[in-house]
């Protein structure tokens, strides 16, 4: 599975352009392949979503040519689709796959259309029921009410009122208004119940517009498509930024300082999202709009907690549900019951990921109710799951301002934001970390505890898991050598560090985890590939605020690559050997140092040969060689390089 883990943030700023909205991208690029001539589209989002309704047009025989830079060309087909007899598969994109169905239906011919198994338990069924009502063929080839479907040339009746539910997904409204001017006569589409997600009627409305077909509606019971309604082509047209996307960034502004600016949508904007700014507003937040950009930062008090009616921007709630941790006060996100036939179940989702990181979430049918964290009920480090959802993903980044988080599958935001954690990246700016590897005995474990002291910071001391693993594996009966029982042992270490005393499984182990057989079997331990897997998120777990100094052999090359100082501490085998002799001839304790010397050398080849994560100074870190040093003196060098490099980062 793959990860990205984020550690935690201190702060947020900087200016983000958005991707196209895939709503408004693939509402235009259906109606550019209806309408007659040649469009040329601009600013058009790169995403699954779009790529399966670019693929779906292709199949049907529509030109769509890319021009590079998010430009397409869309050779219009003035209402004639030419391939009559296709299958399509379109992913789990809804706002390919409703579109499509009524376009298709209307046009008439023979159509295979399917997706992705989620895709498949996504009800369609009052956009079908409503293209029936019109003389519309469809089947339902799996289960009744959901994709996939076949359909088949029919006599489409002309005009009168169709009535189509409107309380599960606006996209049903969206699909058949979209396809009625391809009837050429007038129809009036009434809505049966409470209109959920009302402004996406509005992008269509707007959308149709562009390509000349004015709809007559009576608020929002009743919408009219005229007679010899058709599409035209605008010539060019530029897709509006992704106002669901800007929540994320907004919020991060919101909760990281700021300002964080999103450009690509704003005042003049078409999506309803864009009031996502206006909730977050209420929490307390400080928002600047101009027509195309808008900029959002922290309240000096703080945010506050909501109640919030979402009907109106479905999507970016779900970007308060995790805002909310940061917020004095519960969060109550109300109306939210279409969350629940979204890419997964996003209601339970968030709940159970929310859970995860100790967090008190109450569901109910169509509400989330979140209450922040405390210091009696602290955020946790936790790995988030996302349910091949983009939105999860990107939500949960926000998570970070409390705590290490690791996202799985982030490769999930393909379907609407490809580079979103790269983006992130750019506008927040992570605690600072200091790694100290290098040999055993060199001296860094003293150095980065004493470092740490003097900061403030947390200390990890690495080598400390991998002897806990061994000790843990031998009291399990697990062998050392024995990889994946070992990694299972890793995986499930039950470990406090509190104030120089080393806790497994509530028994204090420091004096334990330090005798010579147990070193040698943190080695051998630590030469495993899935025993260093299985403690990653672990090590990563302790990047908090207000920072962390780690020491090991991987810190700056594995664990935290990023980190804000690197540095490399040795001293030479010898010099290594008379320190750890001395100690033990303090200690009372019997030694040889030609014994000694040869141990440390022979876990020094150990520690820098093994194929994984092998002990070697990196390029970008510094080299503090103690040979000639005290203890003092390399502290105090550290610090110096600690300040030089936290003043370049300002
Ligand atoms: O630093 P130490 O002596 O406590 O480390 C114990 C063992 O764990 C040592 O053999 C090297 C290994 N180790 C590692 O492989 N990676 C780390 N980051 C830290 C220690």
């Amino acid at each position: 599975m793959e990860f990205i883990d984020l550690p935690q943030m201190t702060s947020a700023s900087g200016t983000v352009r958005l991707p196209g909205s895939k709503s408004i991208s693939n509402r235009v690029l259906l109606l550019a392949a209806l309408a007659e001539g040649v469009t040329e589209v601009r600013d058009l989002l790169a995403s699954d979503d779009t790529a399966r309704m670019l693929e779906a047009l292709q199949t049907l025989g529509l030109s769509a040519t890319d021009l590079g830079d998010g430009a397409w060309r869309i050779g219009g087909c003035g209402g004639s689709i030419p391939v009559r007899q296709a299958e399509l598969f379109l992913g789990n994109a809804g706002t390919a796959f409703r579109p499509l169905t009524a376009a298709l239906a209307l046009a008439g011919g023979d159509y295979l259309l399917k997706g992705v198994a989620r895709m498949h338990e996504r009800p369609i069924g009052d956009l079908v029921d409503g293209l029936r009502q019109l003389g519309a063929d469809i089947t339902y080839l799996g289960n009744e009410g959901y994709p996939p479907l076949q359909l088949k040339p029919a006599a489409i009746r002309s005009g009168g009122v169709v009535r189509v539910r409107g309380d599960v997904s606006s996209q049903f409204l969206t699909g058949l208004l979209m396809a009625l001017p391809l009837t050429g006569v007038e129809t009036t589409v009434e809505v049966v119940g409470e209109l959920i997600s009302k402004p996406y009627i509005e992008i269509t409305l707007a959308t149709m517009a562009r390509f000349g077909v004015r709809v007559l509606r009576q608020g929002w019971q009743s919408f009219t498509v005229p007679a010899g309604a058709r599409y035209v082509s605008p010539g060019t047209i530029y897709v509006e930024g992704d106002a669901s996307s800007a929540s994320y960034f907004l919020a991060l502004g919101a909760i990281g300082g700021g300002p964080v600016r999103v450009e690509g949508v704003g005042q003049d904007s078409i999506q309803g999202d864009v009031r996502f700014a206006e909730a977050l507003e209420q929490m307390g937040a400080v928002i600047a709009m101009g027509p195309n950009w808008i900029e959002a930062s922290a309240p000096a008090e703080g945010l506050k907690g909501l109640t919030l009616d979402c009907n109106h921007i479905p999507d970016a709630a779900m970007t308060l549900a995790t805002a909310a941790l940061f917020a004095r006060g519960e969060t109550r996100l109300d109306n939210i019951a279409s969350w629940r036939v979204k890419e997964t179940d996003r209601i339970a989702a968030m709940a159970k990921e929310l859970g995860k990181l100790g967090v008190l979430v109450e569901e109910g049918p169509d509400y989330l109710r979140v209450v922040p964290p405390s210091a009696e009920r602290p955020l946790t480090p936790a790995a988030i799951d996302t349910y091949d959802d983009h939105r999860m993903a990107m939500c949960f980044s926000l998570v970070a301002f409390g705590t290490p988080v690791r996202i799985n599958d982030p490769g999930c935001t393909a379907k609407t934001f490809p580079d979103y954690f790269e983006r992130f990246a750019q506008v927040t700016r992570p605690v600072p970390v200091i790694t100290i590897d290098g040999p055993t005995a060199s001296g860094k474990g003293t150095v980065s505890a004493r470092v740490a002291a003097a900061l403030g910071f947390h200390y990890l001391d690495s080598g400390a898991l991998y002897r806990l693993t061994a000790l843990a594996a031998r009291e399990a009966g697990v062998a050392w050598e024995d990889e994946a029982g070992v990694a299972r042992v890793a995986a499930g270490l039950d470990v406090v560090f509190r104030e120089g005393s080393v806790l497994l499984h509530g028994q204090e182990v420091s004096e334990a985890i330090r005798t010579e057989a147990i070193s040698a079997g943190a080695s051998r331990v630590a030469a495993l590939p899935a025993v260093r897997a299985a403690l990653v998120f672990r090590q990563r777990a302790f990047h908090r605020g207000p920072g962390l100094v780690g020491d090991g052999r991987d810190m700056g090359s594995v664990i935290f690559p990023g980190a804000t100082l690197k540095i490399f501490l040795t001293a030479s085998a010898q010099v290594r050997a008379e320190r750890r002799y001395k100690q033990l001839q303090v200690a009372g304790q019997q030694a040889d140092l030609a014994a000694i010397l040869a141990d440390l050398q022979a876990r020094d080849a150990r520690d820098s040969q093994r194929p994984v994560a092998p002990l070697r100074q990196e390029a970008d870190a510094l080299l503090l060689d103690t040979d000639h040093l005290d203890i003092e003196a390399a502290v105090g060098q550290v610090l110096d390089w600690y300040r030089d490099a936290a003043k370049k980062l300002q």
